[in-house]
């Protein structure tokens, strides 16, 4: 059977990873500055994680959600505590982020019983139907997915959200704390403080999409924590497993559960639960946020220089380097002369950068000189 053709692929086959190297069928090693689209934080085959999922595996992989799985409580525990988020929310757990999001905005419209959603331009929230609808990319929205009550508006404009929120029917405004695949656009401190208090006001849930964005890759857990707001929800999800698939959404203590209203056959399952859990102890032993902030100030010395570079975007770790031309052909050579992983995003001229959350400085200064010699 041959396979439904949707990715254009690069001609790699990684078959061995370890840190923030990954090797080839061919035995070549690469620089991985992408991490599987931002996925892997605490480091491809990390020691703590193998050992954590291997005992996993051994014990118990899978019991529905209809069993008690202490593991699922230690997860939302660490995560509380990590996040600083402990008091405030409770933990979903279910499997990608567009499954976070669709819990996201479905929590939301039971919550206030309205259905309109407000996203932004450029946003990408997953290809769901609920996810895809209100992700600012008509390509990937079906005729099914797209009679869903949603309304796109520019980043960064407040009076266009407060007329919105002004008609009574909106349930949620949903927005990236850093846009991931938009191209790094980020919303001030002011527009996010302004739509959370006339959210808060109009009894409208912030969702604030830190499917990307959060797990320190910004260099605190949650990229909004930057900003001094609180949203109402906040989904999460590819940092969470450092590549195995679990994701989550953190809901408020004023938005309250019943039973049945959310539910997931593979999300928590006590695998998915010792990959988060490893993820989270790794982070706080490694003290995994420093060095995201410490490699960020690193990173942004290093390019400041280079030429045709116009700025460079994003925080933490997650980064984009914007140039006065486009950067697909920059991106071939970077892979295929100078095995380093990079990524692409909307904006054609922009290449992204998204390693694991533990990269060094040495691992920079091999992209760095890459660079020099290729511009
Ligand atoms: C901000 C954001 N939300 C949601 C998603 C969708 O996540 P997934 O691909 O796990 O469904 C992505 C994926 O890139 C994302 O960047």
């Amino acid at each position: 059977m041959k396979l439904f053709d949707v990715y254009p692929l690069y001609n790699v086959t990684p078959v061995k990873a370890q840190g923030a190297y990954v090797w080839d069928n061919k035995g070549d090693k690469y620089l991985d500055l992408y991490g599987g689209h931002g996925v892997i934080s605490i480091g491809h085959t990390h020691p703590t994680y193998k050992a954590a999922l291997e005992n996993q595996l051994s014990n118990i992989g899978f019991y529905s959600n209809a069993i008690q799985n202490p593991l699922q409580q230690e997860l939302a525990d660490k995560l509380g505590e990590l996040s600083g988020c402990g008091e405030d929310y409770a933990l979903f757990l279910c499997s990608s982020g567009a499954e976070a999001n669709e819990n996201a905005i479905k929590v939301a419209s039971f919550y206030n019983q309205k259905s309109r959603v407000i996203a932004f331009k450029n946003g990408f929230h997953g290809r769901t139907s609920g996810a895809v609808s209100i992700t600012d990319n008509p390509k990937i929205i079906a005729p099914i997915n797209a009679h869903n009550p949603v309304t796109i508006l520019p980043l960064n404009d407040i009076e266009l959200v407060k007329a919105e929120i002004a008609k009574g029917d909106v349930s949620s405004v949903i927005v990236e704390p850093i846009q991931g695949v938009g191209g790094l656009d980020m919303p001030t401190t002011e527009f996010l403080q302004a739509v959370r208090k006339i959210t808060q006001e109009n009894n409208v849930c912030l969702i604030l999409d830190e499917v990307q964005s959060g797990y320190g890759r910004s260099g605190k857990f949650f990229a909004h924590q930057h900003h001094g707001v609180k949203a109402d929800i906040i989904p999460m999800a590819k940092g969470m497993g450092n590549g195995f698939p679990i994701g989550g959404v953190l809901i408020a203590n004023h938005i309250e559960p019943w039973y049945g209203m959310l539910g997931t056959t593979f999300g928590g399952s006590h695998l998915a639960c010792a990959a988060g859990i490893a993820v989270l102890d790794v982070m706080k032993q490694e003290n995994i946020m420093q060095n995201v902030a410490d490699v960020n100030a690193y990173f942004q010395e290093q390019v400041k220089d280079l030429p045709g570079l116009k700025q460079v975007k994003g925080q933490g770790l997650m980064l984009g380097l914007e140039f006065n031309y486009e950067v697909g052909e920059l991106r071939k050579k970077l892979i295929y002369d100078y095995k380093i992983f990079t990524g692409g995003a909307n904006n054609k001229n922009l290449l992204r950068i998204l390693p694991p959350l533990n990269v060094t400085k040495a691992d920079i200064d091999v992209f760095v000189e890459a660079l020099k010699e290729l511009l």
